[in-house]
């Protein structure tokens, strides 16, 4: 039985799929790249080097922005972070409760490493038996979804908050956005169902997955509020850049809160975001500027495809749903605004939190570049009572 009461055996019971993943040994796909039990819920195929590579430089590179000195990494897994963090910090303690995982990480380890490293063997819960080395970021990658219930995440938050030496962060990364599954469901059958599927059957399919999906999930507003409750004094909440359409990048996010001395945030000018907004920003005027409800549209051909599904005939078959789909095309108005920023030598920030639905984000436009020294600009996000006020 599990100690947390709501879903007896679930920490267990991931432990052994784990430890069943790690077992198989597959050499991994490049050198440090071990991507072992990382497995494409669209193709159910491996992921391909290509996507996996980009999703570790992008999240090693939030992790380094940070500048940490110090790190603790729970569910380290085979260290496809850790092995890329090592050689930038002193000290890395990485903690996984499957003996297989960190049997892999240590194979990989760089012997000439100049870090302190420690790997142990321990659930995320016992992380009080990690060393005592004043860690200044404590990270917590893809491994949310894999703890039984909010209790358990409270309590391993508030550990880790614990063990954090301020100033310091707190990394919930690839975090599953609970209010999305309806739509990643209906997106894994429109993607792998058969030509010939009728959609009857594919929307059965779809409410059966999302009725047995044990992956635990929640909606970032309220994990800042976990943040908050075991002290954080600001939480940023970004959708993730990356550019391959896998599930990670389409309904996972990432989010930081920052511990100790309370630092000054910018204080955008917040406007509502409309068609062609790039155009009119002053660009030479040096001043933050934040974009409100600026549409998520990588998400717009899969809700889009959850619609048809629920909308047409039951007889219809996806295929010539699909068909139809083919032809739609999607602005991306953040990609607008990313490119427009990098020509003018400005950095975007998004916060995924306002829109419970994830079907918007906020978008702020720094002037500049942020500096190393400094981390990165922290930024007064908007309040859902102050988008209604303007
Ligand atoms: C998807 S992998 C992520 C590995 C690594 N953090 C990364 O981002 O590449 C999840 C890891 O978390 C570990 N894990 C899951 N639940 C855990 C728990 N309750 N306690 C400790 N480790 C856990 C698994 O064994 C697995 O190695």
């Amino acid at each position: 039985m599990s100690r947390t009461g709501g879903r007896p055996g679930l920490e267990q019971a991931w432990r052994h799929i784990y430890d069943r993943a790690y077992h198989l040994d597959r050499p991994p796909a490049a050198p440090g790249l071990d991507t072992s039990g990382w497995v494409n819920t669209y193709t159910t195929e491996p992921y391909t080097q290509a996507e996996m590579g980009e999703w570790v430089d992008e999240t090693v590179g939030r992790i380094l922005e940070h500048t940490p000195r110090r790190i603790l990494e729970i569910g380290c897994g085979t260290g496809l972070l850790g092995n890329r963090l090592i050689p930038q910090v002193e000290a890395y303690c990485g903690l996984d409760f499957s003996v297989g995982a960190l049997q892999r990480f240590s194979r990989d380890l760089e012997p000439t490493t100049r870090s302190t490293v420690c790997l142990l063997l321990a659930s995320a819960k016992q992380i009080g038996r990690a060393p005592r080395w004043d860690y200044d970021c404590v990270v917590l990658n893809s491994v949310l979804q894999y703890f039984p219930d909010a209790a358990y995440v409270q309590e391993v938050l508030q550990q880790a908050a614990a063990l954090l030496k301020p100033p310091g962060v707190l990394f919930l990364g690839d975090v599953r956005h609970r209010e999305l599954l309806t739509v990643h469901h209906a997106w894994r059958e429109w993607r792998a169902g058969a030509d010939d599927m009728a959609v009857l059957e594919a929307r059965a399919s779809a409410a059966r997955r999302h009725r047995s999906d044990r992956e635990w999930s929640i909606v970032p507003a309220d994990l800042a509020d976990m943040l908050r409750s075991v002290g954080a004094h600001h939480v940023e909440t970004r959708l993730k850049d990356g550019t391959h359409p896998t599930e990670m990048n389409l309904f996972r996010y990432d989010t930081t809160g920052f511990f100790g001395p309370v630092r000054q945030a910018v204080d955008p000018e917040w406007l509502d975001w409309k068609p062609g907004v790039e155009r009119r920003i002053d660009w030479q005027a040096g001043r933050p500027l934040g974009l409100r409800n600026v549409p998520n549209a990588r998400l717009a051909p899969l809700i889009a495809a959850e619609r048809g599904l629920q909308d047409a005939a039951d007889a219809t078959s996806i295929g010539a749903l699909r068909t139809a789909a083919d032809s739609a095309s999607y602005d991306d108005p953040l990609a607008v605004l990313r490119d427009a920023a990098a020509a003018h030598g400005a950095v975007i920030r998004t916060n995924w939190v306002r829109d419970r639905s994830g079907r918007t984000v906020d978008v702020a436009v720094l002037p500049g570049k942020e500096s190393p020294e400094t981390g990165p600009l922290l930024v007064r996000w908007p309040t859902t009572g102050q988008a209604d006020a303007v």
